[in-house]
């Protein structure tokens, strides 16, 4: 019956991190999966989160299944999160599993209603970009992204692709700490790129997956804010795995702006009807720990501080890099370490590169060159740095 099968190729993240966790040696450094972990190696458990989860335990309550769209207090948070206070009652927010399941839920509901639309991603962008909308039914095409020369955003070369797009096809955008490259648009270029948007009537679908790591939580939904000012339509895929550190929960958001109140409802509805061929209902736990967070003032206060915490480790980190490497191997372009933000920079290394930090050094990397900048420890920073000028320069 099964012969026909074929062995799974793995994932180039997932299984790497399995990999990785299988490897003996003691002094292994793993810098492939986003995930962020703090000076000790560990993921933190957030004070707010911990606090949370101590309140939720001291009632304790049976399992109800959540509504198909998830818990309402979840949902009415995750919108201000990312939209900020007002125009509600036309955004359609459902709780998802994780941001995966925002794109996948999105994705079925898209195919649904504009069967005929293609699917644009960004040339790099996450693998599973491409996993989700083509396991969706989409043919997946890409728009150049990232020029390797100025480590930054190739946005002429942006702009020109997306320009000769027919109307209705779908444009995925990475609103903040762009995946994998860290490189981001300027406010000026959001402006742009939403005057073409306009103009040649695409559907923008933004994955927001690290709000906070960027510049800030604000400053990090400008894009998803400005288009949204501007009446566009649009979609977006919000997660809490890394700004809540709550990756094994399974916590995310699905959210479609409609021109008003009644447009909206048809598309919550809509949204519900994906949920239930997917899964049904979203999982609570996850869901009640972060309502619980976002709902109370001080757990809240609290939450930010650590996020905050956390952004300037981040970019602690980036410069200590920069400097052992700068001082290592002086004529080296490492520049992509101050350009770039967020958990990722690109580094432009060639595959055997990659490879051979992996296996003479022990320093896990994806092979398309992307590096997880928040995993690195400060006591990390120079054997990674002497690997990687190591491998430079044999
Ligand atoms: C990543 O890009 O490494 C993370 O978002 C984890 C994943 O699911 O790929």
């Amino acid at each position: 019956m099964f012969q026909h099968i074929e062995a799974f190729a793995g994932d180039p993240i997932l299984t790497l991190n399995e990999q990785f966790a299988a490897d003996p040696r003691a002094d292994k450094i793993n810098l492939s999966i986003g995930v962020y972990l703090n000076d000790e190696q560990r993921i933190p458990l957030m004070g707010a989160v911990a606090a949370a989860e101590v309140r939720l335990a001291q009632s304790i309550n049976p399992h109800p299944y959540l509504p198909m769209a998830g818990l309402p207090a979840y949902r009415e948070q995750s919108r201000r999160l990312v939209f900020g206070e007002g125009q509600g009652e036309r955004i359609a927010t459902i709780q998802t599993l994780g941001g995966s399941g925002a794109l996948k839920v999105g994705a079925d509901f898209l195919k649904a209603w504009f069967p005929q639309a293609r699917v644009w991603v960004s040339d790099p962008t996450w693998d599973n970009h491409k996993g989700i909308f083509g396991g969706a039914g989409f043919e997946v095409g890409t728009y150049p992204y990232y020029s390797p020369a100025t480590h930054g955003v190739a946005f002429d070369a942006m702009l020109a692709a997306l320009r000769a797009l027919p109307a209705g096809d779908i444009i995925v955008l990475h609103a903040c700490c762009h995946n994998p490259t860290g490189a981001d648009l300027s406010q000026q270029q959001w402006r742009e790129l939403a005057l073409v948007v306009q103009e040649r009537d695409l559907l923008p679908f933004f994955d927001i997956a690290y709000q906070g790591f960027g510049e800030g939580i604000v400053e990090d939904a400008f894009a998803i804010r400005y288009f949204a000012e501007q009446n566009i339509p649009l979609l977006v895929a919000s997660s809490y795995s890394k700004n809540f550190a709550i990756y094994g929960e399974r916590c995310g958001a699905l959210h479609v702006t409609g021109k008003d109140a009644d447009e909206a409802q048809k598309i919550f509805g809509q949204l519900q009807s994906a949920v239930r061929k997917n899964y049904s209902s979203p999982p609570a736990y996850g869901g009640r720990v972060i309502a619980t967070v976002l709902e109370d003032q001080q757990l809240r206060a609290q939450w930010e501080a650590e996020l905050t915490a956390m952004r300037v480790r981040m970019k602690q980190i980036r410069s200590e890099l920069y400097a052992q490497l700068k001082a290592q191997l002086p004529g080296g372009d490492f520049e992509y370490l101050r350009i770039q933000q967020g958990m990722f920079s690109f580094t432009g290394l060639p595959v055997a590169q990659i490879r051979k930090l992996r296996d003479a050094h022990g320093v896990y990397l994806i092979e398309s060159g992307r590096v997880c900048l928040a995993a690195l420890s400060s006591a990390g920073v120079a054997p990674v740095a002497r690997a990687v000028v190591q491998v430079m320069t044999e």
